[in-house]
């Protein structure tokens, strides 16, 4: 038997055709991009999360010259979060970046170490969280949760 899953997201032209929420998500995380620490990869990364009482975790990239011990953005605000905050729910993340690494062509979506840090913490809320993402051409992409980024997740029935 075939079966299929469907992938949807919402797409923005720019920023400032985005929703409210998207823009001060993504606003937010770019205040977060400029404590990014990223001397080897010169891309930096900033994320934001926003939680249900309104209340914003920040996050940024924070490499080291050992480079597999650097952490991501994503998983920097979301760690800060488990380990501060993680009484109240996640609403969703925001998620820009700099860098040659993103250029006209590409859309920042989180890696894949990020996205199976995010499944868990959306299994631990039992609840999903937008993803808001801003591109390398200033569009924006945004998906419901992270089951949309990462189907078929370890652990879960299908
Ligand atoms: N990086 C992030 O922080 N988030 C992403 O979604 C992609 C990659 C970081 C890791 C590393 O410090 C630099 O960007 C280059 O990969």
């Amino acid at each position: 038997m075939e079966r299929e899953i469907k992938f949807s997201y919402k797409y923005f032209n720019s920023i400032n055709d985005a929703p409210e929420e998207y823009r001060s998500i993504l606003s937010e995380a770019r205040n977060a991009q400029s404590k990014a620490y990223a001397p080897y990869s010169k891309f930096k990364v900033g994320s934001a999360l926003q939680l249900e009482s309104g209340k914003i975790i920040h996050g940024s990239n924070q490499e080291n010259m050992a480079y597999p011990d650097g952490l991501c953005a994503e998983r920097t605000a979301l760690f800060a979060y488990g380990a501060n905050h993680s009484d109240e729910k996640i609403i969703r993340i925001g998620i820009v970046g700099d860098g040659d690494l993103l250029n006209e062509k590409s859309i920042l979506s989180p890696c894949g170490s990020c996205r199976q840090v995010m499944a868990e913490f959306t299994l631990r809320q039992d609840k999903e969280f937008e993803i808001v993402m801003l591109n390398g051409d200033g569009s924006v992409i945004s998906v419901p949760g992270i089951s949309e980024l990462l189907p078929l997740t370890f652990g879960t029935k299908h």
